[in-house]
């Protein structure tokens, strides 16, 4: 029975600040909700016998690296996270080592961080659309990042969880027999040990990484990025066995070369952005999109065009964003999509030392030691590089300009060599709800459109 002790209060108060303009031409058309890190109060923290959680058949136990972790959920198993935003000056040696390593052999590009105003914004001389920074935020595709399903292809995705709201989700996909990945927030994670423990053991899920914190990942530093990503890492590698997942989605959809390097080169982290948003997370917030209008919005695109496949960005985050998944369902079957999760498309395993939530584990560390991997001779064998990760190549000169979401260009999930005619595509699939996205596609319009700004603050308090 768990302790109340050393329970994380996690208090997130959003702001909503909306400098309302124009609807046209934001560099994303939306932002990834900001509601990230539901308050639980210690009363309520775990799970009463009669919950869902329990009652759940589990599965066959996984296979673990034969580490003994602590029991997720427990003081123990706790204690060793940060409770909010992870120190970047005390950060395991082992990961700075990676980044150091990786910052000398040249593969980690120097861009400025972003500042935030209203959208990421970056000093002059820096183009976001540019080959060098390649901002996802301005639509811009870097080859390595995923970003389009194959062709009839629905890439299952949910954002933000654990949380308690996720567990009619869970239920859901078990029941029907489907997987999804799920991109977790680390302290989430922490406050939710139950329902994580509903996604990996019981569903057999894919977990995935969206950061400790959900920052707008562009405005950190290098070693703030670390942190981030390490942190989640971490506490997913403990709670699953020692697996190491091998892919993560930046909140907001915010990455750059700089950023996403860092995952790649001192992670193994492959970065997943998404071709189609509900903008779900704003349902109900002044200035938000509706139910009616994310329902009608994943209707058109379930009974659209098949080419791109779809990845579509969706959150377990309210009763409306579930339910509104849980609603198109039928639909997405009805329509002959093929329903897999992220590691599926990609055409592989969820974690780079384990095929899959029960399979074998290959022991192996949080961060890339081997700072120069291109190609042979790492010792693989004791080393956690991800196997996905052999064709990392330098992330900073492989940019594609932006361009409208419908282009396929730079998606190696649908292996179209980067050759496809981007032009024609564009309009395969609306690309917002809000019909704000046709401005987007190549120059930067920062200045002239809505900026909705959404900001949150995390307080943390350990209660003892
Ligand atoms: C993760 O597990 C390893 C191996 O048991 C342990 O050394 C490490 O301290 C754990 N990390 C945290 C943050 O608890
Ligand atoms: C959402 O709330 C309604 C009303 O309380 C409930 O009937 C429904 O089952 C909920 N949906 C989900 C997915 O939890
Ligand atoms: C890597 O392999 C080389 C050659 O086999 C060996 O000398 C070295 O000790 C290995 N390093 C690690 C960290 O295992
Ligand atoms: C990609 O396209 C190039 C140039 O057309 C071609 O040489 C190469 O074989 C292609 N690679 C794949 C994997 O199709
Ligand atoms: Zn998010």
């Amino acid at each position: 029975m768990p302790s109340l002790r050393s329970f994380l209060l996690l208090a997130a108060t959003a702001l909503l600040s909306t400098s309302a303009t124009s609807a046209t031409a934001l560099p994303h058309d939306h932002h990834d909700h900001e509601h990230t890190v539901n308050k639980r109060l210690p009363g309520t923290w775990y799970h009463p016998e009669d919950h869902p959680a329990y009652k759940l058949f589990r599965r066959d136990a996984a296979q673990t690296d034969g580490v003994v972790y602590a029991a997720v959920g427990t003081p123990e198993w706790s204690a060793g996270y940060p409770p909010a935003k992870p120190d970047p000056n005390a950060l395991p040696k082992a990961w700075v080592d990676a980044y150091n390593a990786a910052l000398s052999a040249g593969k980690i590009p120097k861009i400025p961080p972003s500042t935030l105003n209203g959208n990421p914004v970056y000093p002059q001389g820096f183009d976001p659309n540019g080959d060098v920074v390649c901002s996802a935020t301005y639509k811009c595709r870097n080859n390595n990042d995923i970003w389009d399903a194959p062709d009839g292809v629905w890439g299952a995705s949910f954002d933000d969880g654990p949380l308690d709201t996720s567990v009619p989700l869970y239920q859901f996909l078990k029941q029907n027999d489907v997987h999804a990945t799920h991109f977790m927030i680390g302290v989430n994670i922490l406050g939710y040990p139950e329902e994580f423990k509903m996604a990996f053991e019981d569903n057999q899920d894919d977990i995935a990484v969206h950061t400790w914190t959900h920052p707008y990942m562009t405005t950190k530093t290098d070693l703030e990025v670390v942190g981030e990503l390490g942190w989640t890492m971490e506490i997913i590698h403990n709670s699953t066995g020692g697996r190491l997942p091998k892919y993560w989605r930046p909140p907001y959809g915010d990455s750059d070369n700089r950023v996403s390097a860092i995952a790649k080169e001192v992670f193994g982290l492959t970065t997943v952005i998404w071709n189609q948003d509900t903008e779900d997370w704003s349902i109900g917030q002044p200035g938000g999109t509706t139910r009616d209008k994310v329902d009608a919005s994943l209707k058109q695109w379930i009974t659209g065009p098949k080419s791109p496949g779809l990845i579509i960005l969706e959150h377990e985050l309210t009763n409306n964003t579930v339910g509104a998944f849980i609603q198109a369902f039928p639909l997405i079957q009805q329509n002959g999509w093929k329903f897999v999760s992220i590691a599926q498309l990609d055409g592989g395993s969820p974690y780079s030392n384990s095929p899959s939530s029960t399979g074998a584990v290959t022991p192996g560390q949080v961060a890339v030691l081997d700072g120069s991997d291109d190609s042979s001779s790492s010792n693989s064998s004791s080393s956690s590089a991800p196997a996905g990760s052999s064709t990392s190549s330098a992330p900073a000169s492989s940019a594609s300009s932006g361009t409208s979401s419908g282009s396929a260009n730079g998606n190696k999930a649908a292996g179209n060599n980067g050759s496809q005619s981007s032009s024609s595509s564009s309009s395969a699939h609306p690309s917002s709800t809000g019909g704000a996205s046709q401005g987007n596609s190549a120059s930067t319009v920062l200045g002239s459109g809505a900026l909705t700004c959404l900001s949150a603050f995390l307080a943390a308090l350990i209660l003892s």
